[in-house]
């Protein structure tokens, strides 16, 4: 299978030899690197990708899970374009910020308020500090598998082995911080946190990065009494989930409404973003006119709440606003779970098809799949396997990640992931 991409990808060949030169490991996020390059995308249309050499993939890493309407959908691309001539970056308040943080208090049950930032690793940074400050306590708790982005007090027990520090310069300070909790295991968050005071427990409502496993709303229930009792404020890392679950993100979809939550991805209608809300009382530390030095929590950014970005986001919350094509998303989801299952079971392969809503990954084992211990604990080798079949067949998954379903993929689309899938399980893996 290697043979056949490496046989149909020349020009991303050498413009990986290009790229390692001037960008670590040839590209500009690590995850971007499979083996043994990955190709280079030329441009971006629906459903599709299309690479250098002129490949064409029917594309479910849709930009990190982002495009939920597909590549450059019209409404969003026509808004932004009459955007681009009154300004790209003003640097000053204008009333789109408004609007689309009218929009989100509108759609989003946490929401009172919201600040914007450009990614989610940010916005999780900021609304850690924010639980820090109206808590005035300093330790927090996230989960094994749980990803949040690169923030240091975040970046921790993302892959297996948990214990192992996640990045060379990570300080014995922030490690010390930061609590590891089971996920989907209330009683083993309960033992672990018996003598601790923290400021924020910070969990994805759907382990992402994780392996697409969604929390169990019991376990979401009872973090919600948890927090309750002990005075923790409770975050929602909605940046996957957001706008994609439901129209209210995790939070409808779940009936669990969290103190502070983070968005990204969807939010950005196919523009950098993050964002952070939640109620009046919690978000007005934000606001100088009401806290002081030393208690006020500090947020802001050169390209905060970029016009353009404002105006994508804006057009897409338009078009989900009403859940329909959410739904229908998520009926989609249901199914495509369901035949991924059904296919492998037939041709007698072990796994465990994971995921909610649009959301969906595959696990080449035969034990459940409920934590980040049990994805990190099939054969991940096998995973890669089969996505690469499928990218050399046309149909893109980043290698080993969570697959996500558009409203530009096709009937064709599903069947053709489903039947390069069928390919692969009938030879499970043994062709390569
Ligand atoms: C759940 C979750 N939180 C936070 C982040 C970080 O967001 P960003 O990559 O925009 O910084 C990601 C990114 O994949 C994510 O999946």
């Amino acid at each position: 299978m290697l043979k056949e991409y490496v046989s149909k990808t020349s020009k991303s060949k050498a413009l990986y030899e290009r790229a390692k030169k001037v960008l670590p490991s040839g590209v500009s996020y690590g995850i971007r690197y499979f083996e043994p390059y990955p190709f280079y995308t030329a441009k971006a249309k629906g459903s599709k990708l299309y690479d250098v050499d002129g490949n064409e993939y029917i594309d479910f890493w849709l930009g990190h899970t982002a495009l939920i309407l597909g590549h450059s959908p019209p409404a969003v691309v026509d808004a932004v374009k009459r955007q681009l001539e009154n300004g790209t970056h003003y640097g000053t308040s204008h009333e789109l910020e408004i609007e689309l943080a009218e929009q989100v208090v509108k759609m989003v049950s946490g929401a009172e308020m919201v600040r914007f930032t450009n990614s989610g690793t940010e916005a999780n940074m900021y609304a850690t500090r924010l639980a820090r400050a109206c808590t005035g306590r300093s330790k927090i708790a996230k989960f094994e598998g749980g990803w949040h982005g690169g923030y240091d007090a975040l970046h921790i027990g993302v892959h297996y082995p948990f214990n192992i520090p996640e990045s060379a310069g990570l300080t014995v300070g922030t490690l010390q911080d930061t609590i590891l909790l089971p996920f989907n295991d209330f009683e083993g968050v309960k033992k672990r946190l018996k003598n601790e005071e923290l400021a924020t427990i910070v969990i994805e409502p759907v382990l992402g990065a994780g392996g697409g496993i969604p929390a169990e709303k019991e376990f979401l229930k009872g973090l919600r009494e948890f927090c309750d009792e002990k005075g923790i404020l409770l975050i929602f890392d909605e940046v996957i989930t957001g706008f994609r679950l439901a129209p209210g993100g995790a939070q409808e979809y779940y009936g669990v409404t969290p103190d502070i939550t983070v968005f990204g991805k969807v939010l950005g209608g196919g523009f950098p973003i993050g964002a952070f809300c939640g109620r009046r009382e919690i978000m007005e530390r934000l606001d100088t006119r009401v806290y002081e030095r030393p208690h006020y929590s500090f947020h802001g950014g050169t390209f905060a709440a970029n016009p353009v970005t404002m105006t994508a986001g804006l057009a897409t919350l338009k078009i989900l606003e009403d859940g329909e094509l959410i739904n229908k998303l998520n009926r989609v989801g249901d199914r495509i779970r369901e035949q991924l299952r059904e296919i492998f079971e037939a041709c007698g392969v072990d796994v465990q098809v994971t995921g909610a809503s649009s959301l969906f990954n595959t696990h080449f084992t035969r034990e459940e799949v409920k934590d980040a211990n049990a994805a990190f604990k099939a054969d991940r080798k096998k995973l890669i396997d089969y996505h690469l079949r499928l990218i050399a067949n046309g149909v893109f998954f980043l290698p080993t990640h969570t697959g996500a379903l558009s409203t530009a993929h096709s009937e064709a689309d599903m069947e053709k992931m489903l039947s390069e899938t069928e390919g692969y399980a009938k030879h499970h893996g043994k062709l390569f």
